[in-house]
């Protein structure tokens, strides 16, 4: 037992990027003098707004509480009538199969109303937060790292009002929440909203539907979910149970990144130049980066648990842009869900999560009494000779109720894989099925009526004269099928749902432009060199979808990709590495039990298959869930069509959606889409 307390090697050790912080500190702290008296004015009308805003949604609480409950009454009165009618004609037996309709009618209608309401308050405000020996200013909700945990049952629909206390317009995302015919409250800026602006408020309607176990919400706005994020609890709905024996207690783990300068500043500078975006300075177990590192002594979280007993971890990987790997010294772990959906249980010393993912895993406490090291740190699927990124391992611990003598030190989980341990990643994802049980069941589509073959790269934007920061002195970027998304002024969805054109072209390709060897280690200039614009994916309503994405080397970048798709889960029926084969690679795919996500890890160069059913009409959003890819134009969009009912069709929206503001005038353009046809954007006034 000795040797395995041994954490000698592993110890916290964190870089600062050069000059950086000290210019921007003081360019900061210039700033703030000026801004100190305004911020003071500021404070106080947002203090006396967000109180007359709380009187006002404490009145609405109540108000729709009565309707709640009114309906309520509504309908027992009904389902009373209709029992006491039947008990007199229940002889007759047209009259009972009549009878029969009715009640199931209106069970139908009653659970349209079943999932209770909840409400919660966002306050969106700069606050300040020290790790690492750096104290800085972050843009949280309600002042907590990591935000406020959202907790409901199934079939819940929750109210969340965002006020916008801070300087940055941000939107918020409800990530793996279908959100059924309601894209309004989806989410991404310049896809389904324009941003909150500082100063206003809007309330989101998150409608949950079928999923179940842990989700999470971020911002979606540049970088601000680095610190905007926090989990989502969906809870089985009331009457039904876990695919499991109930556990003791539940513990939610949230993975953040730390960085000692403001990262939206530092990323807009880079977007500008073309260089690459910094690593973070540290990983963070619940907004701590744990014991080992510097300043950090005794600021781990824990987890106190009962010996005998049984807890639920529900684990959310919100870092920036690595995977991470997971583990608890001495003690093994059962993954029983991901991505809200329960897969086949599977016992694992550690764990692999991409950004985007979340997942439920049970843990015994079946050990000696002590103290034991939960530990996260990088999996990295880049070049093994790029050498600079975030070596910490982030630390929480378990630690058990009773009486005992501990040691000094919790003792470090010597299961937890390192940096490029590609195979303890790869059997850890390839041990992910889906339970495919009758309560759980598995609804694979198996006709096919649009397939895709999308190829996830980096590039290059050719600069003149070679006289930007990336590689060769060009721009660096990413694209999906040589295409690299530009956000329009207005939102898609808008745009869309007004018939505007000149905002975004139909022609997102269903294959790549040309074809060459992927993975090779040598490519085709052009293919290095992206076109830049918005381009959607149109798809009918239930239409049957299969995409292959297949990564490349081009710039010998070859990366895993996290791909994320807003308004959907998937089923993942096959990944493997090398080019895709479109011959062969099929036979495999699995269909019985492939796990059903809302985000995929596309192997480092290699390639994964996915499928699902268009069934939810609006525009939605999908993209790499690493950051620096997103923000390069790794992503493109789906408008799903109307069903041709109104139970089938994009809701209304609602009155209060934020407004764009962008002065249109200065942003006329011309837009051409593949058929030659012609767009100008409008100019409004
Ligand atoms: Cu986690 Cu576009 O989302
Ligand atoms: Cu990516």
């Amino acid at each position: 037992m000795e040797e395995n307390r041994s954490i000698g090697g592993l110890e916290c050790s964190w870089r600062k990027p050069d000059g950086r912080k000290a210019a921007e500190e003081a360019a900061e702290e210039t700033a703030a003098a000026q801004a100190g008296q305004k911020e003071k004015t500021k404070a106080v009308a947002g203090q006396l707004r967000q109180e007359a805003e709380i009187v006002e949604e404490n009145k609405r609480k109540e108000d729709s509480d009565t309707i709640e409950h009114q309906v309520d009454k509504l309908l027992l009165q009904i389902v009373k009538k209709i029992t006491k009618e039947g008990e007199r004609e229940s002889r007759k037996m047209g009259q009972l199969l009549e009878f029969l309709e009715i009640l199931i009618l209106s069970g139908i209608l009653l659970s349209m109303v079943q999932g209770d309401v909840h409400h919660y308050e966002f306050v969106l405000k700069e606050t300040n937060f020290t790790r690492l020996c750096t104290t800085r200013s972050l843009l949280v909700v309600n002042g907590s790292l990591p935000g406020p945990e959202i907790r409901v049952h199934k079939g819940d629909t929750v109210h969340v009002n965002v006020y916008n206390q801070g300087n940055y317009s941000v939107t918020l995302h409800w990530h793996g929440v279908k959100q059924p015919r309601n894209p309004w409250s989806d989410g991404p800026e310049y896809i389904t909203q324009c941003p909150i602006q500082p100063g206003k408020n809007f309330t989101y309607e998150v409608i949950f539907s079928t999923e179940e176990g842990t989700l999470w919400w971020h911002a979606h706005s540049d970088w601000t979910r680095n610190s905007v994020h926090g989990a989502i609890v969906v809870l089985p709905a009331p009457g039904t149970t876990f695919p499991f024996p109930e556990p003791d207690g539940d513990e939610v783990i949230v993975f953040g990144s730390w960085y000692d300068y403001d990262i939206n500043k530092v990323v807009a500078d880079d977007l500008k130049t073309g260089a690459d975006t910094p690593t973070s300075d540290s990983y963070l177990i619940n907004g701590q980066p744990g014991d080992l590192c510097n300043c950090s002594k005794g600021s781990a979280r824990r987890m106190l648990v009962d010996h005998g007993k049984t807890y639920l971890l529900r684990i959310v990987n919100a870092v920036m842009n690595v995977d991470l790997f997971f583990a608890v010294a001495e003690h093994n772990v059962t993954v029983v869900g991901m991505d809200g959906n329960y897969l086949k249980p599977f016992t694992t010393p550690y764990i692999t999560i991409s950004p985007g993912q979340s997942m439920d895993v049970l843990l015994v406490a079946n050990q000696s009494l002590g103290r034991y090291y939960m530990a996260t740190r990088q999996y990295d699927s880049v070049r093994p000779d790029v050498l600079i990124y975030d070596k910490t391992n982030a630390t929480a611990i378990l630690e058990y109720r009773g009486n005992y003598t501990s040691q000094a030190d919790p003792i470090f989980p010597s299961s937890l894989p390192t940096y490029l341990d590609f195979v303890s990643a790869d059997n850890f994802i390839h041990g992910l099925r889906s339970l495919a049980s009758p309560e759980h069941p598995v609804n694979v589509p198996l006709n096919i009526s649009t397939s895709m073959f999308i190829v996830v790269s980096m590039n290059q934007i050719i600069c003149p004269n070679q006289t930007c920061a990336g590689i060769n002195g060009n721009k660096l970027a990413s694209s999906l099928n040589n295409i690299s998304l530009v956000n329009p002024p207005i939102d898609v969805l808008l745009a869309y749902y007004r018939n505007m054109s000149g905002f975004y072209t139909k022609d997102f390709p269903d294959y790549p432009s040309s074809y060459y060897n992927y993975t090779a280690d040598e490519f085709p200039f052009n293919v290095t060199v992206p076109l830049q614009g918005t381009k959607v994916k149109m798809l009918n309503y239930n239409e049957t979808v299969e995409i292959t994405f297949q990564g490349t080397n081009v710039l010998r970048t070859s990366e895993s990709h996290p791909m994320h798709l807003h308004g959907y889960s998937f089923y993942v029926v096959g990944t493997g590495y090398g080019d895709f084969d479109p011959e062969n690679d099929p036979k495999g795919y699995n269909f019985i039990d492939p796990p059903e996500l809302n985000t995929v890890s596309v192997p480092k160069n290699g390639w994964a298959t996915i499928r699902f059913v268009a069934s939810n009409p609006g525009v939605w959003y999908w993209h790499c869930h690493f950051d620096r890819h997103l923000s390069w134009g790794m992503s493109t969009i789906f408008i799903v069509k109307n069903g041709g009912s109104p139970e089938t069709s994009v809701r209304e929206p609602p009155a209060n959606m934020p407004h764009c503001e962008v002065s249109f005038t200065n942003r006329i353009q011309e837009f051409k889409d593949s058929s030659g046809e012609e767009n100008k954007l409008k100019t409004f006034d």
